[in-house]
């Protein structure tokens, strides 16, 4: 039998989403080989290479310095953070490298138009890791709406739910709080999957204008309790009753969301318990209170749009719930379509005038992948980026970086929108 030579990648940005779509070569050796890593992080390069099996030879210390060297492997999987995306893909891009390259591909509308411009110059394949496109939740959605189920599209009304522990984590204390530094806001860190997932809903109709209200309800110094101390272990009387309490958060769920929470002490092999607290107590900036911390992104948000042929969509992005959901309910002129990507089901109700109600209702399971990244989303997506690298096909999934378009620019106007109080803005897809 034929065997087929794998696809030789090199890591760029060794966090947590790098190594999850690189894992994809573990079982699949014929496919994907990772032979290097570029980040100046010395433990994450020694556990890459420990973890891959290549030499010290092939850590490089950053993306521009592997892109100093000659071309080495087909492509590049970049899992840097949001604002880096660009500074590091342009000069790999440059080099020819295909590139696997996280979302959000760009932090502004300016960047995103530079990007485009590179790969249109060096036409390189590059694939944007919109994950969800490929759970099989929003995939059998899509495959509804081709079949023509629900015949034109006319409304689609998305929300998603951001749980307590997932917005204070992230969004409050973490890497996504504040845009001056993460230079990301909420939308675009968080919700720009949903908006990408009701463009491709979308098709071919462009959205037309775009307007967007929010706010931060929530997490503000005003809204302390009364008393509350700087950090939680360390000065704070409602340490033990407090919702957002580290204390509870954290060392009660040592292991919910620890990708983040201990990434300062990553280079102890298996901290304890009392590590993980000193932590909290003294320097984790997962140990601050949540009403004090330097957070600017909003908690709530939530965008119109109007399309080019008539169709609206909204988008209701709310943190601070009990459990995260991601809800769709889709209205066509022949029906419509509803359901939750965490329930991994939908309903398809079709208008039948002959049927006893007036319609009829079809059950769609989708739960069928087991639990594997973003329902499945994580391993396709590999999966489909080799394709594309190999044969230059396009899935029905696929997100290359032409088809991330219309979702980021949607993004990147909405927040123009929200800071000028919910002025629509055009979209303009003269340019590409
Ligand atoms: N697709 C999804 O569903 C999904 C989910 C979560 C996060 N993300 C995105 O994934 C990305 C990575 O997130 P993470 O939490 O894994 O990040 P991380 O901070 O853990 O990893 C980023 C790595 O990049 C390295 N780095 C910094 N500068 C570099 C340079 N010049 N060259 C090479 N490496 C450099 C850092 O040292 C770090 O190890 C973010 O953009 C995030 O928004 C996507």
């Amino acid at each position: 039998m034929e065997t087929k030579k794998p696809v030789t990648a090199i890591i760029v940005g060794g966090g947590h989403r790098s190594i999850a779509y690189a894992d994809y070569s573990f079982d699949h050796p014929d496919d994907l080989k990772i032979i290097g890593i570029a980040d100046p992080n010395k433990v994450r390069c020694k556990m890459a290479a420990e973890r891959y099996g290549f030499s010290e030879e092939f850590c490089f210390e950053s993306a521009e310095e592997l892109a100093k060297q000659p071309r080495l492997c087909d492509v590049i999987i970049n899992g840097t953070m949001d604002h880096q995306h660009y500074e590091t893909a342009v000069p790999l891009l440059e080099k020819g490298y295909d590139m696997l390259l996280e979302k959000p591909f760009a932090v502004s509308l300016e960047e995103m138009n530079d990007l485009i411009a590179v790969v249109k110059k060096n036409g390189n394949k590059v694939m944007v890791c919109h994950v969800l496109r490929y759970s099989t939740f929003y995939k059998s959605i899509k495959e509804r709406l081709i079949a023509g189920d629900l015949g034109d599209i006319i409304n689609i009304q998305m929300s998603e739910h951001v749980s307590y522990h997932h917005l204070s984590t992230s969004y409050v204390r973490g890497k996504w709080a504040n845009s001056d530094i993460c230079k990301t806001s909420m939308l675009l860190a968080k919700s720009c999957h949903d908006v990408d997932i009701m463009m491709w809903l979308m098709n071919d109709t462009k959205p037309k204008t775009v307007s967007s209200h929010g706010s931060i309800y929530q997490f503000k110094p005003e809204n302390a309790p009364e008393g509350a101390g700087t950090r939680c272990l360390l000065d704070c009387p409602h340490v033990d009753t407090c919702r957002y309490s580290a204390k509870a958060m954290y060392l009660g769920h040592p292991d919910r969301w620890e990708c983040y929470v201990w990434a300062g002490l990553e280079d102890i092999d298996d901290p304890s318990l009392a590590l993980k607290e000193k932590s909290l107590r003294e320097d984790n900036p997962y140990g601050r209170c949540i009403y004090k911390c330097d957070n600017n992104v909003v908690d709530h948000q939530s965008v119109l749009i109007n399309f080019e042929n008539g169709a609206t969509g909204t988008h209701n992005m709310i943190g601070g719930t009990a459990k995260s959901i991601r809800k769709i309910h889709i209205i066509g002129t022949k029906g419509e379509l509803y359901g939750n990507f965490e329930d991994n089901n939908f309903v398809v109700e079709k208008i039948v005038t002959e049927a006893k109600d007036g319609f009829v209702r079809e059950f769609y399971d989708t739960n069928t992948m087991g639990s594997e990244g973003h329902g499945g989303g994580d391993p396709a997506l590999t999966e489909d980026f080799i394709n594309f690298v190999r044969t230059g096909e396009q899935s029905i999934s696929c997100t290359s970086i032409h088809n991330s378009v219309p979702g980021h620019l949607a993004v990147f106007l909405a927040d123009k929108s929200m800071a000028e109080g919910g002025k629509p803005y055009n979209c303009d897809f003269s340019q590409y």
